[in-house]
C-alpha cells in the first residue's frame, strides 16, 4: 500500500512534465480559465463523457467543499472540472481527516476542442486553487482512455486496472502537491 511519501513524483516512463511547463504558454492559447457554475458545466459533461450519462447538478451534494473550474474559449465553454474535497481511502496515512485530499471529478472537454491544451489549462488553474486551500493530494478515478493525460500531468497510477458495472474502466490516479 503506498503512503503519502512513496509516491514516486514521475511514473518512469519518462514523459511527465511539470504542469507549470505544459503551461507555459496559456497566454498563446485562447482561453479564459474561471470558476463556472454547474448547471453550466452539465452541457460540456454531457458531451465530453459519453457512452458515460453524467447525474444533473447538483451532481456532488455530498461534497464539504467543491470547486468548479472551467475553460473558455472565446465565448464557448469548452472545458470543466470539479475539484472535491474527499480522502483518497487506499492511502494507509495521511492528512485525509484534515480534508487535505482532493478529487477530480467530471473532466471534460468538448470533442471538438480536445488535444489543445484547454484540460491542461483547467487542471493547472484547479490546483493553483486547491492548493490555496492547502490540498496536499489529489487524486481520480482517471479512464483508461485518459491515462496518459494524468501520468503527463504528474500523477502516479495505483494498482490495477478498475473494472466496475455501469463505470468506464479506470485506475486510481494520485497526484503528491504538498512541498511540490
Ligand atoms: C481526457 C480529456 C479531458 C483531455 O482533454 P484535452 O482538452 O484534450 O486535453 P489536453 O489538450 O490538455 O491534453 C494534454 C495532453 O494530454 C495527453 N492526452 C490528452 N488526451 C489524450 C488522449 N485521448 N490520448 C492520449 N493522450 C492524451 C496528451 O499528451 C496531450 O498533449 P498533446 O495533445 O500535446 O499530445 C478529454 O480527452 C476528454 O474529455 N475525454 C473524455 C472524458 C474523459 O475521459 N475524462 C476524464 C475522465 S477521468
Amino acid at each position: 500500500m503506498p503512503t503519502l511519501g512513496s509516491l514516486p513524483e514521475r511514473d518512469g516512463s519518462g514523459h511527465t512534465i511539470a504542469l507549470e511547463d505544459e503551461c507555459r504558454d496559456l497566454e498563446a492559447l485562447d482561453v479564459r480559465l474561471c470558476l463556472v457554475d454547474e448547471t453550466d458545466a452539465f452541457e460540456v459533461r454531457r458531451l465530453g463523457l459519453a457512452p458515460a450519462r453524467p447525474k444533473r447538478p447538483p451532481a456532488y451534494p455530498e461534497a464539504k467543499e467543491i470547486v468548479h473550474v472551467g475553460a473558455y474559449c472565446g465565448a464557448q465553454l469548452v472545458s470543466v472540472a470539479a475539484f472535491v474535497v474527499e480522502p483518497f481511502e487506499d492511502m494507509e496515512t495521511g492528512p485525509a481527516a484534515s480534508g487535505r485530499h482532493w478529487r477530480i471529478r467530471g473532466m471534460a472537454t468538448r470533442p471538438e476542442y480536445r488535444r489543445s491544451g484547454f484540460a491542461s489549462a483547467v487542471l493547472y488553474h484547479g490546483i493553483r486553487l486547491i492548493r490555496k486551500r492547502a490540498a496536499a493530494l489529489l487524486w481520480c478515478n482517471g479512464r483508461t482512455t485518459a491515462l496518459d493525460f494524468y501520468l503527463r500531468h504528474g500523477f502516479s497510477r495505483i494498482g490495477e486496472e478498475r473494472r466496475l458495472p455501469g463505470v468506464q474502466p479506470h485506475f486510481h490516479c494520485v497526484k503528491i502537491l504538498e512541498g511540490r
